[in-house]
């Protein structure tokens, strides 16, 4: 059962309402800072490197956020190519960027049952075995990077839809259920003694059969000593979320006393579309939704607050809009001109 929101949260979602329904009648919503000047804790936004060449959204990152994470330029299914070899240019020119203007780069993901690429399924096991490729993969790809990412998704989505267990996967079936996630910790720090390491999964809000697998499985990693330093929750979410569900995953998450990343968030409503709900009341709802995370991310002691990340700053570049081109998850519309639910989200880090 969700806590009820918190009497913040109440206060800040109704800002929310208010900031919606004031530009709904055509009156100014309050004007939003940038997101990174208003927030106390690193706020990221994930890129791809060809966005960088418009000149448009590199000022807009600049402006708005401190960290940048590679929407998918750092994964294996872009960096692993045959016969051990790597390619590094896409992750390098978004390194390159962070680096220039100063902004934090974090990594996802070394790990994810999703990614399989031919470099493994068809490795040659009488030339490398499967342990030393993969040892070869982290070490090359989170030693380039050491010093420069601040923290890496070690491990994502390794828990099952329903929650009921840990996923199956290439790297379950070659390394060990348990001690490829394990494995991959201790890689990871081998590599870099100074990333902060995450655990990272979605609908642990939704889900707290889902959350509770989850901090089981970081339990158990931090018995075995893996270097795990922090917990992700994604926070794709739908505007239909009922109140106090983020409220309640962010609390739980923080009860291990881990870094604490939101560190994926954006709000369909196309998703989230119904019978019942107009889409004027969906964007009051997703409005509600960022800011209940905003309080409740704030409330956490400031040595959890790792970063708040959106998966995306303006709607078209959402993987989302790629699904549903009608759908506006994000806090900035096509023209990177911001939604009134900044102006809330903002207003939810000051109380
Ligand atoms: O840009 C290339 C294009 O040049 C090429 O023609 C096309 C077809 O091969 O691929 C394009 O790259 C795609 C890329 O998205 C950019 O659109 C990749 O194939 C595709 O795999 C990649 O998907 C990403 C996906 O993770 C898998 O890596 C999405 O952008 C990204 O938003 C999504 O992010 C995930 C998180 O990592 C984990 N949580 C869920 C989240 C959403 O699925």
């Amino acid at each position: 059962m969700a806590s009820p929101p918190s009497r913040r949260a109440v206060l800040a979602s109704s800002l929310a309402l208010a900031a919606c329904g004031a530009t709904a009648r055509g009156s100014a919503a309050t004007p939003a800072a940038p997101l990174k000047s208003a927030a106390p804790f690193p706020v990221g936004t994930c890129v791809q490197s060809a966005q960088l060449d418009d000149p448009a959204f590199a000022a807009l990152l600049e402006m708005q956020v401190s960290q940048i994470v590679p929407e998918w330029e750092m994964k294996m299914e872009y960096i692993a190519q045959p016969a051990g070899a790597f390619r590094f240019d896409a992750p390098d020119r978004i390194a390159a960027f962070a680096r220039d203007r100063r902004l934090r780069l974090f990594c996802t993901a070394l790990v994810w049952y999703a990614e399989k690429p031919d470099a493994f399924v068809h490795l040659d096991e009488s030339r490398i075995s499967f342990r030393d490729a993969f040892a070869n993969y982290v070490a090359a790809v989170v030693g380039r990077y050491r010093g420069q990412a601040v923290g890496w998704d070690v491990v994502n989505e390794p828990i099952v839809d329903d929650g009921s267990a840990w996923r199956d996967s290439l790297w379950a079936q070659k390394l060990g259920a348990f001690e490829h996630m394990r494995l991959a910790f201790q890689l990871a720090r081998q590599a870099d003694p100074g990333a902060v390491l995450f655990l990272n999964d979605y609908n642990l809000e939704r889900l707290p059969k889902k959350r509770a697998t989850f901090m089981r499985l970081a339990e158990q990693l931090l018995k075995a000593g893996a270097p795990l330093n922090g917990l992700g929750t994604q926070t794709h979410v739908n505007a239909d979320l009922a109140p106090g569900q983020i409220t309640a995953a962010i609390k739980d998450l923080a009860s291990l006393g881990l870094a604490i990343r939101v560190s994926e968030m954006d709000v369909s409503i196309v998703r989230a579309r119904g019978l019942l709900t107009s889409d004027d009341d969906l964007i009051q709802r997703q409005a509600a939704l960022y800011v209940e995370a905003a309080d409740a991310f704030s409330s956490l002691p400031a040595r959890q607050r790792f970063d708040f990340t959106f998966w995306g700053l303006r709607d078209p570049e959402s993987w989302l809009v790629r699904e549903n081109a009608s759908d506006t998850p994000l806090p900035f519309d096509a023209e990177s001109h911001p939604k009134p639910l900044i102006g809330a989200w903002e207003a939810a880090l000051r109380r």
